[in-house]
């Protein structure tokens, strides 16, 4: 079998992570050579022209990495299906596409990395290399030191049981923030494990992502990676060196 599947090429070249690109041959909003593909196990090669939403996709593109402050209030998406605001508009207009790295949802806020290196993004977010992503969450209460014990070990979400989790008390009076480090990336974790814990989250951000922290990015805020952030994310994610990954 000649090409490569489809939705690899199109999270080479910056368009979308596997899974989104996934979810865009299902809406039908992909062409290949003019006709609408659907089928995730589509093989391209270097001739085929390929379109997302009628825009050609441009192929071995610089690659590109961004941070960015999520604000709260959008979704970690390419465009939502209910017409919400998305993460895309807060990226400049112009230069290489790039795609998030993970999400955070709609009303979390934090540090977003953004790509079309898509073979680091998905080294980022293979489970096993799990880069510790650091939350500050405030939540409902000021849980005892049982509790803290109970946030701490794993949880069984859905059907699966989580990896344990470090918990930090960083200050409480009325309402405790806890700073909560995770080294996976299941989905609404931290707003879950505390909801259950009888303690639901109030605000949520995140703060540090791998080796990535930057507490002067304000919300919609976006930034380039500087060359030793971007060396520190590759070993972070066990991907080769730049010299030899080329
Ligand atoms: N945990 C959550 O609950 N939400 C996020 O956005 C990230 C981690």
């Amino acid at each position: 079998m000649t090409g490569e599947r489809i939705q690899k090429v199109l999270s080479h070249a910056g368009v979308a992570s596997r899974r989104e690109a996934e979810r865009l041959l299902a809406a039908g909003r992909i062409r290949v050579n003019g006709r609408v593909v659907r089928e995730p196990g589509t093989r391209v090669g270097p001739e085929d022209r390929i379109q997302v939403d009628g825009r050609t996709v441009a192929r071995d593109q610089e690659p590109r990495y961004l941070l960015m402050y999520k604000p709260r209030g959008c979704v970690t998406t390419l465009a939502d299906p209910e017409g919400r605001p998305t993460v895309m508009a807060h990226l400049p207009a112009t230069g290489p596409r790039v795609f998030p790295v993970g999400r955070l949802d709609y009303d979390t806020e934090g540090l977003l990395l953004f790509t079309n290196d898509g073979d680091l993004a998905q080294a980022l977010m293979r489970p096993r290399h799990g880069v510790p992503k650091v939350y500050q969450a405030k939540v409902n209460g000021c849980p005892d030191a049982a509790t803290l014990d109970r946030l701490r070990r794993p949880f069984r979400l859905d059907g699966r049981p989580s990896r344990p989790a470090l918990v930090e008390v960083l200050h409480q009076r009325r309402h405790a923030v806890l700073q909560i480090t995770l080294c996976e990336g299941r989905r609404n974790q931290v707003r879950e494990i505390c909801r259950r814990v009888g303690h639901p989250v109030m605000r949520l951000r995140r703060v540090a992502y791998g080796p990535l922290r930057d507490p002067a990015l304000r919300p919609g805020q976006v930034r380039p990676l500087s060359p030793d952030e971007i060396e520190a994310l590759r070993r972070a994610a066990g991907a080769p060196p730049v010299e030899a990954a080329s």
